[in-house]
C-alpha cells in the first residue's frame, strides 16, 4: 500500500477518531509527519527551518506544533539566556548539576557510566523543558593543543564509538534529542570558522567519521550539529559530501542537521547541501551584519523568495521540513515524556560515580596512594585545588547549584584529627565569571611567585603527604572554546612549584585537573600522579574518593600523553598550524598511539593506561580456532584475576594487528574492550568475539571497507603498551 493510499485510508477514518493524524501519537511517525506536512503553508514550512531566538526555532502555532528549544551543553544544562542575547536571563531556578567533562566519561571505558551519564543529563534537560541537548561531542583528539578536547571522547574511533551510544540512547529516552557535534573534522579551535580540513578518504573514514556513524546507526541520534570548519572547500554546515552523500545517504540519518551557531554562510548551499535547521547566523542574508533579524536568515526570506520564483524545489524543502517535524514529534510534541529532575541527589551521586570511575592513576610508586590512615598532616598546594572549573571554557560553561573543589573534597574525606593545610603555590587565572555567571571566588593574591613557592615548601617539610593540584583551566588558550593552547607545558610556572615540593618532600602526589595531555618534566621526581579531569559539581569528592582509597581507581587514558609535542603526529609533521586556513591532516590515520607505535616513540603515558590500587593477572588466552572464515567470527577469551588485596575494576582491551596488508596499517588498533569488577582473588573469563568488521581497513581505491585474508594477531592487554597476550589467527 503506497503512502498516499495509506493517508487516504487514514484520512477517511479520521472522522472515526476526529483527531487529525499528525496529532495522534498512536499513528506511525511517518504518517503523522506526512499529514502535518500536507497541512503546512509554504511560509510555515520555511519558518520551522531557522531560529526565532538565540536557542529556539518556531513550530506551527496554527496546527498546535510547538516551538523547539535547544540548550547547551555536553556536561550540564546551560543557564537561561535572554531571548536574543548570549547574556544571562537572570533566572534563579536554573542552576544545574555539572557532570564530569566527556574526557572523564571516556576515561571510564564503561558503557554503564555512559548510560548513567545520558540518563542523568537527559533528566536535567527534560526538567528544564529543553527539546534538544547540544551535545555530546565526539571530535577525535588530533592535537593536544585543541581547546575543546575536554568536551570530547579521546583519540580513538573505537573508544568514542562505543562510549557515545549509551549516552545518546539514555538522553533520548527522556524525549530530549541529542545533537551530536561537531560533525565533522572540527579538531582545533584556531580559525575554526575558516580552516578547510584537507583529509584523505581513508583517514576520514577510519578515524574521523566512525564515532558519528555509531551515533547515528547505533545511537539513533535525532539531530547532528554541523561544524564550523570547511571540508572540500564547503562549510560543513552545508556540505554536499558530508551531509547529503554520507550522513543522509550512506548512513540513512533521518534526523535534522542543525548548524553550529553562525555556521551557515551561504543561502544556496544551505538549501541544497543538507542543512535543515539554521541557528546563530550573523547575517542580513547577503552580507555580514550585526543585526540578527531572523527573517534575514539564509533559510528564511532568502529561501522563501527562491521557492516562490522557482529557483528552489519544494521537494528539497519538504525533506527538510520532514526532518524538523520528526525531531519535533520525537521531543516537544511527545506527550508521554518523563518529567525529568534537576539537581537531584541521584544526579550528584551519578556525577561522583562517573568522576571516580574516570580518574586515572598514572603513577603510584612507594605505595604513596591511597593516603595512609596514619597521616597526621596533609598539605594541599595549587590553584586548581580551589578554583571553580564549571564556569568558563565556552558554550559548555554552566551555572551550578554547587561545585565541590578538590580542597573541599580532601578536607571532607580526611579522617578526624588530620590537619589539612592549603598553600596557593602559584597564581593562574584569577577571573571568576563567564557570560554573566560569576563564581563569587576572590582568587586575588599579593605574594610573588617566589614567595608562594617558599610558603608552600615551608609547609611541605613536615607534612606526611603533599598533594599538588594543578593542571589547566577554562581560561582562553587553556581548555577553552574558540582558542587553542600554545604548548604542551603546564602554565603559570607550575613545573617549578612541583620540582621545589619534590625536593622538600618525596611524599608528593600530583593531581592534574585538565582536559588535555600536559608535559611532565618532573615525572621522575614525583611518586604519584593522577589525572583527575574536570569532574564537575562533585569533582572534589571524586578526587578525594580516589586519593583516600574509598574508590579504587579504574580509569584508563582516552588519549596519549606524549613526552613532547613533536611526539604527536600532527606536530611532528608541522601539520598543525593555528594560522593556516588549510589544516592538512598529513599524519593520516596515524593519530595518537597509532603514530607513537609506528615510529617507536615511547609516550609519557600510553593510550589505555591506568593503574589500580590492586593488581590484575591475565592468563589462559584462548581462541576457538586458529582459522577464521572471512564471513564468520572467532571467539576468544582470557582469564583475568585480581591478585591484590583490594576489590577493583580492570579494562581489558583488545587490539588487532594485521600482519600483512596491501596498504600500510597501524601496529595495532583498538577494536573492543570490557570493564570488569573483581574481588580480591577473584577470576573472570573475559570473552571477545572477533568479527570481520574489526579486521577491515578502508580502501580509498575501492571506496569501501575491505577484509584481506591473511595473518592477524589479537593483542589483549591493560593498555596499548601493556599487552599481556597475543593470539595469532588466520583469515581464510
Ligand atoms: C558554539 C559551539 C557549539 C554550541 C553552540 C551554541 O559556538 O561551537 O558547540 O553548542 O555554539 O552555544
Amino acid at each position: 500500500m503506497t503512502l498516499g493510499i495509506a493517508l487516504l485510508a487514514l484520512s477517511c477514518c479520521e472522522s472515526a477518531s476526529d483527531k487529525p493524524v499528525y496529532l495522534d501519537e498512536k499513528k506511525p511517525l511517518e504518517l503523522r509527519v506526512e499529514d502535518a506536512l500536507s497541512r503546512m503553508t509554504l511560509e510555515e514550512k520555511v519558518k520551522v527551518l531557522h531560529a526565532q531566538s538565540k536557542f529556539s526555532s518556531a513550530g506551527v502555532p496554527r496546527l498546535g506544533i510547538p516551538d523547539l528549544w535547544c540548550t547547551d551543553g555536553p556536561h550540564g544544562i546551560r543557564p537561561e539566556v535572554l531571548w536574543d542575547k548570549w547574556r544571562q536571563a537572570g533566572w534563579t531556578n536554573d542552576s544545574c548539576v555539572a557532570f564530569p567533562a566527556l574526557t572523564c566519561l571516556a576515561a571510564t571505558w564503561s558503557e554503564e557510566m555512559s548510560a548513567l551519564y545520558g540518563k542523568s543529563i537527559g533528566e536535567e534537560a527534560r526538567y528544564r523543558e529543553k527539546d534538544v541537548l547540544l551535545g555530546p561531542g565526539v571530535n577525535i583528539y588530533r592535537t593536544p593543543l585543541n581547546g575543546r578536547n575536554f568536551e570530547y571522547m579521546g583519540e580513538d574511533p573505537c573508544l568514542a564509538s562505543v562510549m557515545v551510544v549509551p549516552y545518546i540512547q539514555e538522553v533520548q529516552k527522556n524525549g530530549v534529542a541529542v545533537c551530536v557535534k561537531h560533525y565533522a573534522l572540527n579538531n582545533q579551535e584556531s580559525l575554526r570558522h575558516e580552516y578547510d580540513a584537507v583529509v584523505d578518504d581513508r583517514t576520514l573514514n577510519e578515524i574521523y567519521l566512525p564515532a558519528f556513524k555509531a551515533a547515528v546507526q547505533q545511537g539513533g541520534a535525532w539531530s547532528i550539529m554541523g561544524s564550523y570548519n570547511l571540508y572540500k572547500g564547503q562549510h560543513v554546515c552545508h556540505n554536499q559530501y558530508l551531509l547529503n552523500d554520507i550522513l543522509k545517504g550512506e548512513w540513512g540519518f533521518d534526523g535534522a542537521v542543525i548548524s553550529d551557531w553562525g555556521g551557515c554562510h551561504d543561502t544556496d548551499e544551505a538549501i541544497t547541501n543538507g542543512l535543515d535547521l539554521e541557528f546563530g547566523t550573523w547575517t542580513d542574508g547577503l552580507t555580514m551584519g550585526a543585526t540578527n533579524g531572523y527573517d534575514a536568515y539564509h533559510l528564511a526570506h532568502a529561501y522563501l523568495e527562491r521557492l516562490r520564483d522557482g529557483r528552489a524545489s519544494e521537494e528539497v524543502l519538504n525533506d527538510k521540513v520532514r526532518r524538523v517535524l520528526r525531531l519535533n514529534f520525537r521531543t516537544a510534541m511527545r506527550s508521554d515524556k518523563p518529567y525529568g529532575s534537576l539537581c537531584s541527589p541521584e544526579h550528584y551521586e551519578a556525577a561522583r560515580r562517573i568522576g571516580g570511575e574516570g580518574i586515572v592513576l598514572l603513577k603510584n610508586e612507594g605505595g604513596l596512594l591511597p593516603v595512609k590512615a596514619d597521616a597526621k598532616k596533609i598539605l594541599v598546594v595549587g590553584e586548581n585545588a580551589i578554583k571553580m572549573m564549571t564556569v568558563g571554557g565556552g558554550s559548555s560553561s554552566l551555572k551550578v547549584q554547587r561545585e565541590v573543589s578538590p580542597l573541599d573534597g580532601i578536607r571532607a574525606a580526611a579522617p578526624a584529627g588530620v590537619q589539612v593545610v592549603y598553600e596557593r603555590g602559584y597564581v593562574g587565572d584569577v577571573s571568576g565569571s563567564y557570560n554573566g555567571v560569576v563564581t563569587g571566588q576572590d582568587l586575588s593574591e599579593s605574594r610573588s611567585s617566589a614567595q608562594l613557592i617558599a610558603d608552600a615548601c615551608s609547609q611541605a617539610a613536615d607534612a606526611d603527604v603533599v598533594i599538588f593540584v594543578g593542571g589547566l583551566n577554562k581560561a582562553a588558550h587553556q581548555d577553552c572554546e574558540d582558542s587553542d593552547r600554545y604548548g604542551l607545558e603546564l602554565p603559570y610556572g607550575q613545573d617549578a612549584v612541583i620540582k621545589a615540593l619534590a625536593a622538600v618532600n618525596p611524599s608528593l602526589a600530583v593531581v592534574i585537573v585538565s582536559g588535555n595531555a600536559v608535559a611532565m618534566p618532573w615525572v621522575e621526581d614525583v611518586n604519584a600522579i593522577v589525572e583527575a579531569w574536570y569532574g564537575g559539581s562533585e569533582a572534589g569528592n571524586a578526587i578525594a574518593d580516589v586519593l583516600f582509597g574509598k574508590v579504587n581507581p579504574s580509569g584508563k587514558l582516552p588519549f596519549t600523553f606524549p613526552i613532547r609535542l613533536e611526539d604527536n603526529g600532527a606536530h611532528a609533521l608541522g601539520a598543525y598550524d593555528p594560522k593556516a586556513t588549510e589544516a592538512h591532516y598529513s599524519e593520516g590515520i596515524f593519530v595518537g598511539y597509532r603514530w607513537a607505535q609506528k615510529h617507536g616513540i615511547k609516550p609519557l603515558f600510553a593510550f589505555g593506561h591506568g593503574l589500580s590500587y590492586t593488581a590484575f593477572e591475565y592468563s589462559n588466552p584462548k581462541a576457538k580456532r586458529s582459522v577464521m572464515r572471512a564471513d564468520g567470527t572467532l571467539k576468544m577469551s582470557v582469564t583475568v584475576t585480581n591478585t591484590g588485596e583490594l576489590a577493583g575494576k580492570e579494562v581489558v582491551q583488545l587490539y588487532i594487528k594485521d600482519v600483512e596488508a596491501s596498504l600500510e596499517r597501524p601496529e595495532m588498533e583498538l577494536k573492543a574492550f570490557r570493564k570488569i569488577a573483581l574481588e580480591p582473588g577473584e577470576s573472570k573469563v573475559v570473552e571477545f568475539v572477533v568479527t570481520p568488521d574489526m579486521l577491515k581497513f578502508y580502501d580509498p581505491a575501492k571506496g569501501d571497507w575491505v577484509l584481506e585474508p591473511g595473518r592477524f594477531v589479537a593483542c589483549i592487554g591493560a593498555s596499548s603498551e601493556d599487552i599481556r597476550h597475543r593470539i595469532g589467527f588466520e583469515v581464510k
